[in-house]
């Protein structure tokens, strides 16, 4: 009976073995997955839009194919996302209604503007580094088919945020004013960086049961705590300052004591209230809606495909 197979389920996350599609597990741990991957997909699909706001506007052939690479590498993460919440019996195009609706999130990040090029460069040093930190434990999460698109999608998010850097090693380099727009950009996307790992571990509903379940394996704070030891050393080997005056090294902890995120800005962008939160939606559904004529096109395609094997 059930009980079995709760049983069953519980000893195989506590062996660290894999879950697959077609292994019986709680509708608890299905609707947590279909949450968690929807949410890291259509974060995917809504990045692409600041990003792709300095596409045509790139200061050279190379920085152009560069983000051109970039955005199109994005859009393969958020297809490879979908993919792997489509084995858990939900379909895309219910995903993306929700979305639209918002009835279902995207990463907070992605509701702050590019304002200038140097934008670019600290979105892969800052926000690639985040989410590789985030993503790299997420190889070993428990669901299959989320672990195994997490290991694709780690490879290249590594080359994502290494171009970011050697973009702003360039501009550090440049003229004082590339240097101003260096920093000034570091200002703006330093602390929406650190809200990307979520709300403090004593404000995260979801946190405990998602470790107990294997599918997150750090707290939001241990891997937000990750990405500043690992950033320090990078903002001083570039020379830029990081806007934190509590910034410092705690030779105790071993780790840098750091401030406290505005939780409350957080919660706002959550609920929509971002500064390009709108443009985001609205950018989203009017390309929703423009893409249905290529939808009807595959399928009317596909149908003649199979009515021809029928014959
Ligand atoms: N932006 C938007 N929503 C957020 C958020 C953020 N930065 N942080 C938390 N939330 C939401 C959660 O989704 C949850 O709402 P829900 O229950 O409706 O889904 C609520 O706030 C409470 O947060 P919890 O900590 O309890 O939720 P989780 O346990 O799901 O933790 C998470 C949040 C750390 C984002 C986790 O879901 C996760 O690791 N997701 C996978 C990674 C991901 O989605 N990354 C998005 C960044 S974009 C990216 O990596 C692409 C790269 O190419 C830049």
């Amino acid at each position: 009976g059930d009980a079995e197979l709760q049983r069953h389920f519980e000893e195989r996350i506590a062996h660290d073995q894999r879950i697959e599609p077609r292994d019986w597990m709680p509708e608890g741990y299905r609707k947590t997955l279909v949450r968690q991957i929807a949410q890291h997909a259509h974060s995917e699909i809504i990045g692409m839009q600041p990003e792709g706001n300095w596409l045509s506007r790139a200061p050279s052939l190379r920085r152009k194919a560069i983000l051109l690479a970039k955005v199109q590498d994005e859009a393969g993460h958020g297809l490879y996302l979908y993919s792997a919440a489509e084995t858990l019996g939900v379909d895309r195009s219910e995903l993306t209604e929700k979305l639209i609706e918002r009835r279902q999130k995207y990463s907070s990040i992605f509701n702050y503007p590019t304002l200038t090029f140097a934008d670019i460069g600290v979105i892969g040093w800052l926000v690639d580094g985040a989410a590789i930190c985030n993503q790299v434990p997420l190889c070993r999460s428990s669901f299959g088919p989320y672990a195994r698109a997490m290991v694709r999608i780690c490879k290249e998010e590594s080359f994502h945020q290494r171009q970011g850097y050697e973009l702003l090693l360039t501009m550090m380099r440049g003229t004082d004013e590339q240097r101003e727009m260096v920093q000034e950009a570091t200002n703006r996307w330093w602390w929406p960086s650190l809200m990307m790992f979520g709300p403090p571990d004593g404000d995260s509903p979801n946190t405990q049961q998602s470790m107990a379940w294997r599918i997150k394996r750090h707290t939001n704070d241990e891997l937000r705590q990750r990405f500043v030891d690992m950033t320090v050393p990078q903002a001083e080997a570039l020379g830029v300052t990081l806007p934190d005056p509590a910034l410092r090294w705690n030779d105790g902890r071993g780790r840098y004591d750091f401030g406290e995120p505005d939780w409350s800005e957080l919660k706002r962008v959550i609920a929509g209230h971002g500064p390009c939160n709108e443009e985001r939606l609205a950018r989203r559904r009017a390309a929703h809606e423009e893409g249905q004529w290529v939808r009807d096109a595959a399928a009317a395609y596909a149908e003649k495909q199979t009515a021809r094997k029928e014959v």
